[in-house]
């Protein structure tokens, strides 16, 4: 049990946003939930995060998931920490410090740096890296003895100092009484006129505290975004982590590189996923199910034996051993059954269609309740809007409809019922009928030669 304070009250200047740094994505979640979802998981009791620039914007799009402290001027990590004293006074266990943009960060090196932490009775510890490129980064000075014993800023660095490639990651495990003390004692004595949470460790040393540092094995885990080159960087390990994690669990990945799949994603074993694929957060696939090239899927309940190909499904549900694509276009709010065919071209909107359904070409349904076993010939519509209005179409169970119809809803179509191709059905139409709305044919013969 520990508490963790995240900092993410920064500008992230060099975003070059309207958004603030620790809002912007990797892999459809936010750079400072990223880190908030590894403290919890690494069990977090309680969770502040320091909010600042855009803090407004910030809690809007975190939502309940921690609570805040505000800085309402950055005067540096020192400072933003002690906008949080509330909140460390009154933790239980230690006190962990993270930044708002590393997303990287994983449960497991956080409850790793915990144990180190506790194991060797520090009353500080500060996650560490070693780099062959240190610039930009807090030097980690050691003693003769191989002891911490402070952390010197870049700026602040002598020649001599700038050679260590050991770095501050930023990222520390307190104890809450010390943390409060170190806290008490800041000045913004330095380069950059700030409150540097640095300090607290040659502070804790001089109280006669006992300090460490623990270095990350994976050095990626610390990167830091500053800028969208970063952002995409960290944006491909990311995608890299997951799609391992999905193939581990079984799932089949075919150039895993070409698949992007949004954090949060569920996917069942011996589900196949074919290259250039987009999977969004908030999407469930069962098993057995293949998502061929191109597809897109966003916030999709996909299940068992379905296969979708080249094709975009969005808020909606597609049954089991159902076929959609290629080139079909699934759009909110529709609920597709059990071994129904979507094929090429085809678009529903806000629609159910019933199991055993076969809409093969060229179609558009749109707020329509469509029954079990209908077949749709190729070029029906759902005339489903008047310019002001939207009505529903509902199609009862094993009708047949011909080619190029045209449903101008609202339509009652009762079971069992065929309607002849080219019909344009404007009245509702009892079970087990034929409909013929077309105009009779009429063929003038010879009417070539009288023409002239
Ligand atoms: C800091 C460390 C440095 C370390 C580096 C790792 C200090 C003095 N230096 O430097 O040793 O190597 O991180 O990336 O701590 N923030 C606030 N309020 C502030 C200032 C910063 O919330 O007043 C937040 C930022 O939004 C960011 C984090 O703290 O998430 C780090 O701040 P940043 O300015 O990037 O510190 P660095 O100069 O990189
Ligand atoms: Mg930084």
């Amino acid at each position: 049990m520990f508490t963790s304070v995240i900092l993410a009250a920064g500008m992230g200047t060099r975003m070059k946003s309207k958004m603030p740094k620790v809002i912007h994505t990797v892999c459809g979640k936010g750079l400072c939930r990223w880190v908030i979802d590894a403290s919890k998981a690494a069990g977090a009791e309680t969770v502040c995060t320091i909010i600042g620039h855009e803090a407004e914007m910030v809690k809007e799009r975190l939502g309940d998931v921690c609570n805040f402290a505000l800085q309402a001027e950055q005067k540096g990590t020192g400072h933003a920490v002690m906008q949080a004293i509330d909140v460390i006074k009154s933790a239980k266990g230690e006190v962990v410090i993270l930044n708002g943009d590393t997303p990287l960060v994983t449960a497991e090196t956080i409850k790793n740096a915990l144990d180190y932490h506790k194991s060797c009775g520090n009353h500080a510890t500060v996650i560490t890296a070693v780099l062959d490129d240190a610039s930009g980064y807090g030097r980690i000075v050691r003693g003769a003895d191989g002891g911490v014993r402070k952390i010197v800023e870049q700026k602040d660095a002598s020649e001599e100092e700038k050679n260590i490639n050991e770095i501050n990651s930023g990222m520390y495990v307190f104890d809450g009484e010390s943390l409060v003390y170190a806290l008490s004692k800041l000045t913004p004595n330095n380069a950059q006129g700030e409150y540097y949470l640095t300090d607290t460790l040659e502070i804790l040393l001089s109280a006669g505290k006992k300090v460490g540092g623990y270095a990350v094995s994976d050095n990626d885990e610390i990167r830091g975004i500053n800028d969208r080159v970063q952002l995409n960087e960290a944006e491909k390990l990311m995608q890299r982590r997951i799609n391992e994690t999905h193939m581990r669990n079984g799932v089949t990945i075919h150039n895993p590189e070409s698949v992007y799949i949004e954090d949060g994603v569920k996917i069942g074993s011996d589900t196949e996923i074919c290259q250039n694929v987009t999977i969004k957060s908030g999407t469930e696939i069962g098993s057995d199910c293949v998502i061929g090239s191109g597809s897109m899927l966003d916030r999709a309940l996909i299940h068992d034996k379905a296969d979708i190909l080249s094709s975009v499904i969005i808020k909606s549900e597609v049954g089991s051993g159902t076929h959609v694509g290629p080139f079909a276009y699934i759009r909110p709010d529709c609920t597709v059954g059990d071994n129904v065919k979507v094929g090429d071209f085809v678009e529903i909107k806000n629609s159910k269609i019933d199991d055993g359904t076969k809409i093969s070409h060229l179609t558009y349904i749109g707020d329509s309740d469509v029954g079990k076993r209908v077949n749709f010939g190729c070029g029906t519509v759902t005339c489903n809007y008047d310019g002001k209005k939207k009505y529903r179409t509902k199609i009862g169970d094993d009708c047949f409809v011909g080619c190029n119809t045209n449903f101008v809803s609202p339509i009652n179509v009762g079971d069992g019922v065929y309607i002849a191709a080219g019909s344009t059905i404007t009245e509702d139409i009892p079970e087990n009928s034929l409909s013929i709305a077309r105009a009779r044919q009429v063929n003038k013969e010879g009417w070539k030669d009288k023409r002239r």
